[in-house]
């Protein structure tokens, strides 16, 4: 095989040798993570995957059926814009950096490595899922994700070896050595060592937390470092896929479980109620907050002047990309009460950042509540405040209610249970999680999908098993 076959790419590879070597190196390992942490007892299964082998309309969603192992993990960027500028901060107007501008190498360097940490922790998080699946069409999209996450993790290893040298290629080889919810080399992050091991977690997961990715990918989809904005606007069209898989998994959920409130009671009819949902969402939702990092943060002001990370749609949205005068103004926990401080608005880009994501995630609300309607149910699903059941950030290590509202350590305890899943309501969900493997039946808890994949119907045989 030749490499373009091995290694479908768009950065002329072939020419590069001292790359090509470092990813040669590379590739036996993480096919070797691969098969020791991706989806358990299916690599040997045809699947209908979608595969990118190149960057344009008709070559970036290539579908038929193929075994995950051998999937094509290519490295694609978007194609550059000729004289690339940065496009914020305290270099605004400046020509974009080509190579890694030598005072911000760590902090580039810290940024790629924490999102390319995530890719491969998703996969290792969503490795037993298969053996539960409702349906041969959520078998084959969680193994779209998974073998996408994959690419995801080429893409940053790509920048690290390309970019960072010696140090960037001990980076990649560390990717592969973490393990999520490893108590000795856990992933970065705390929502990516939590674990999904049931599809209601593993929607929750694609809906709030590859939700968080979207918003990450775009801000970085905007830095001044190009090969990193190329890269991350290539990777936001195969993101969005992952959304669709949680937000319309979530409504399918919501729909089935209308249906069964109305034909009785739902656990007796083995679906999924309503408040266990509820609290699936409170905490996927609280959890990808933290990923946005501290409301107050010297280093998203850091990453702005510098011109690392910008803003959601910093050109489309923004007239002002120099933000030097601006003032945000956040509540904060001060001698046991809430109160209005205002920071310069640099230091708040985490938390802009986080409330456009909270924005998005409330069209998700209220698509599943007009599930809700549709079915003639009055009861409604929400988002908990963005202070609720957070790890990080001004709120961490306070207690909120739902609403948000300040409460004693006491008071969180003894109302937990009605907010956040318990160990009942998990093995509860667990014991509905039986395969169903033959084309065209659905699991009892989730109503089938309107459409099927790329045209072919719900039946269709999606994973030859
Ligand atoms: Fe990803
Ligand atoms: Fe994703």
């Amino acid at each position: 095989m030749n490499l373009y076959e091995r290694i479908p790419n768009n950065v002329n590879l072939s020419e590069d040798k001292k790359l090509q070597r470092a990813l040669e190196k590379w590739l036996p390992n993480y096919l070797d993570w691969w098969q020791e942490m991706g989806p358990d007892g299916f690599q040997e299964k045809g699947v209908y995957l979608r595969t990118a082998i190149s960057v344009e309309p008709d070559g970036w969603a290539n579908f038929d059926f193929v075994k995950m192992p051998d999937y094509r993990w290519g490295i694609f960027l978007k194609p550059a814009e000729p004289d690339a500028k940065i496009g914020f901060g305290d270099y605004y107007g400046q020509p974009a950096y080509q190579e890694v501008p030598g005072e911000f190498r760590n902090s580039l360097r810290r940024i790629i490595v924490t999102q390319g940490d995530t890719e491969p922790a998703s996969v290792e998080q969503q490795r037993e899922l298969g053996k539960t699946c409702p349906s041969l069409y959520d078998l084959r999209n969680l193994f779209q994700v998974n073998v996408e996450e994959g690419r995801h993790l080429w893409a940053m290893v790509y920048l690290l070896q390309r970019y960072f040298g010696r140090d960037g290629r001990d980076e990649a080889d560390a990717l592969l050595e973490r393990r999520s919810g490893n108590p000795d080399k856990p992933r970065i992050l705390e929502a990516f060592n939590q674990p999904c091991d049931d599809w209601l977690n593993f929607f929750c997961f694609t809906m709030f937390t590859d939700r968080d990715g979207k918003y990450q990918l775009s801000a970085l989809a905007e830095s001044g470092f190009e090969p990193l904005a190329r890269t991350c606007q290539f990777m936001l069209t195969e993101e969005a896929h992952h959304m669709f898989v949680g937000d319309t998994g979530l409504n399918r959920v919501v729909k089935r479980t209308a249906q069964l409130m109305k034909e009785g009671d739902v656990r007796e009819l083995g679906g999924i109620p309503l408040d266990i949902i509820q609290k699936h969402i409170n905490f996927w939702f609280s959890y990808s907050l933290d990923l946005f990092g501290g409301e107050i943060s010297s280093n998203s002001a850091d990453f702005f002047a510098a011109g690392l990370k910008g803003r959601y749609k910093e050109q489309e949205q923004y007239q002002d990309h120099i933000v030097a005068e601006q003032n945000f103004t956040m509540k904060v926990v001060e001698d046991g009460q809430l109160k209005d401080r205002e920071v310069a608005m640099r230091n708040a880009l985490n938390e802009v950042l986080r409330t456009e994501y909270v924005r998005d995630c409330e069209k998700g609300l209220a698509r599943w509540n007009k599930s809700l309607a549709d079915e003639g149910i009055s009861e409604r699903l929400f988002l908990p405040s963005s202070r609720f059941h957070r790890h990080l950030g001004e709120y961490a290590g306070h207690h909120f209610d739902i609403e948000g509202n300040l409460i004693s350590a006491e008071e969180f305890e003894r109302r937990k249970a009605e907010w956040l899943p318990t160990m009942a309501d998990r093995e509860y969900v667990r014991s509905l999680m039986h395969p169903v493997v033959e084309p065209g039946k659905i699991a009892n808890w989730i109503a089938p999908p309107a459409t099927g994949i790329k045209g072919k119907p719900f039946e269709f045989e999606y994973v030859r098993l």
